[in-house]
């Protein structure tokens, strides 16, 4: 494919789309095993998740359904002010539910920390995490993820969801922006 305007500001690719797809069935796989007997919901944390909870699903054929909730704490800086809010909530009772909430980065832990306690405030079975990537070295929240699609270095990275200001979702594979583009 062509170069486009946005794949001028990648510094370099991280991952591919193929290797981005490969890895989403290994984890479909895994939490088809795991999820199969629960009928669980599935809910995607917007916007960044849009894109990885479309294939997650796809690749975990288990009965279930879906939801979206929409949180907001970074606006449009690069790194988190702590306070999240809830801009769109999920639409039905969860009670008694099992919950996987779908995420594209778990960087502080600030957002996840939040919503699972939210959940399970609102009276969810079980809430299970599954992020496709996952920044530990950021980590300023005790959260813990049950399924990381990868380990990423603590780098800005954007593509297939992630955003630098809105832009750059979508990115088919996953890299990091250069310096350039975020310092000017
Ligand atoms: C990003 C990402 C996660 C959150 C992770 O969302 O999608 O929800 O930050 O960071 P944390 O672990 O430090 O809380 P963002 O607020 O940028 O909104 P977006 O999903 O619309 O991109």
């Amino acid at each position: 494919m062509e170069k486009s305007m946005m794949d001028q500001d990648i510094l370099k690719v991280l991952y591919t789309e193929e290797e981005i797809a490969q890895r989403i069935r290994e984890m479909g796989r895994q939490m088809y095993e795991d999820l199969k007997d629960k009928e669980p919901l599935f809910v995607s944390v917007l916007r960044g998740a849009f894109i990885f909870m479309a294939d997650i699903v796809r690749a975990c054929q288990v009965r279930c359904d879906v939801e979206f909730i929409a949180v907001s704490s970074y606006g449009n800086a690069t790194s988190t002010s702590g306070a999240v809010q809830i801009t769109h909530d999920i639409q039905q009772d969860i009670s008694g539910r099992h919950l996987v909430v779908i995420e594209d980065i778990l960087d502080s832990g600030n957002t996840l920390h939040f919503l699972k306690q939210y959940f399970l405030t609102k009276g969810a079975a079980s809430v299970t995490i599954c992020t496709l990537l996952d920044k530990p070295s950021r980590r300023t929240k005790a959260i813990h993820a049950d399924y990381v699609g990868f380990e990423v270095p603590d780098e800005f990275v954007v593509g297939y969801g992630l955003d630098y200001a809105q832009k750059y979702r979508n990115l088919p594979y996953i890299g990091v922006l250069k310096p350039e583009v975020y310092t000017k």
